[in-house]
């Protein structure tokens, strides 16, 4: 049995558009996604903003109602079953809230022991292990408001711990921490799925998912677009070079030229300061290469330059040119 399980996952939002003539609309979140991840499996949901992987994250975590399909955790259904299945997972979601600044780290797990109604027998032995393991240790007693932004979310991660749940789901939880906060917080993620648990996490960088995920599902529009390890992902591109090259001013009809080249596979154009940075992923760098001044004729091309596609040109490639 999956540890997680979505069966043709659908929400759909009722929004309203307009001040004066107020429109109905639907916005579709999630399109009938498919999942199915393995106990202690570290699964990552990556995706652009808007994707969908906070509204997936809150329908597992039975915060959400999905429109329909089913979500299960532990073979507990989210709808159905949301009371038992609460008890089983701890959940951390991005961002400043949910704590309380003026009480100590300390307190602030002791209260929330509490509110899970966690037995103080266990809690005693769990919060100083807790502290010890997220290198809270020392500064127990110390305000929250004083910590810093990587400490804060080492506590939010040990509250989301405090029933010592199977399944942990944390939506993007490294957003915000400098990168020295967000490898601390990755490592400590790795090490929870090391030791048995079921790690769902979502985020929008590929390194992050590369770095410590066992498998991949990259979603875009509500839809899941790629699944695999991240090296099987990275075969999006195996077959492919990357031709980059800066230019001033480049017309639209001259990226079609690009586009029509043979074995020319996608063209994207960035603006750079005062140049454009022009990204081609195709079978054949050599080629490109020699017929770019034929395409390009007359404009001055700077730092050309062919190189193999990295896991973020098969992010780029999957979730396409716009993002
Ligand atoms: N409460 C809401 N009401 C209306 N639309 C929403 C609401 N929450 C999210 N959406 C829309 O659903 C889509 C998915 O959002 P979300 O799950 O937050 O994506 P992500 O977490 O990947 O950024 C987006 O288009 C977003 O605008
Ligand atoms: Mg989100």
């Amino acid at each position: 049995m999956p540890a997680i399980e979505a069966r043709r996952l659908r929400k759909t939002y009722k929004t309203t558009r307009g001040v004066f003539r107020r429109e109905k609309v639907e916005r579709v979140a999630l399109r009938g996604v498919d999942l199915a991840i393995e106990p202690g499996e570290l699964f990552g949901v990556l995706g652009p903003n808007g994707a969908g992987k906070t509204t997936m994250t809150k329908i597992f975590t039975t915060l959400l109602l999905p429109t329909s399909g089913a979500a299960t955790v532990l073979g507990l259904d989210a709808v159905h079953d949301q009371w038992a299945l609460r008890r089983r997972i701890g959940f951390v979601f991005g961002g400043d809230r949910g704590l309380y600044w003026r009480l100590s780290g300390l307190d602030n797990l002791r209260y929330f022991a509490d509110l899970y109604r966690i037995p103080p027998e266990v809690t005693r032995k769990r919060i100083p292990a807790l502290l010890e393991r997220l290198g809270l240790a020392g500064r127990e007693r110390d305000r929250v408001e004083l910590y810093s932004r990587g400490m804060k979310q080492r506590l939010h991660l040990a509250r989301g711990l405090l029933n010592d749940p199977e399944v942990l789901f944390l939506d993007e939880p490294t957003i915000g921490l400098d990168p020295v906060g967000a490898r601390e917080l990755r490592v400590i993620v790795r090490e929870l799925a090391d030791a048995g648990k079921t790690v769902f996490l979502t985020t929008h960088y590929m390194f992050e998912a590369d770095a410590i995920c066992d498998r991949i599902a990259v979603i875009k529009g509500g839809e899941i677009v790629a699944e695999g390890t991240p090296s099987s992902i990275k075969k999006v591109v195996q077959d492919q070079g990357v031709v980059e090259f800066e230019v001033v001013g480049m017309p639209a009809e001259r990226v079609a030229g690009l586009r029509g080249l043979q074995g020319v596979k996608s063209v994207a154009v960035v603006d750079h300061e005062l140049a454009q940075v022009v990204t081609i992923h195709c079978s054949s760098p050599a080629d490109v290469m020699t017929q770019l001044g034929l395409v390009l004729d007359g404009m001055s091309l700077e730092k050309v330059s062919s190189r193999e596609p990295t896991l973020e040109d098969a992010y780029v490639q999957l979730i396409g040119e716009s993002s």
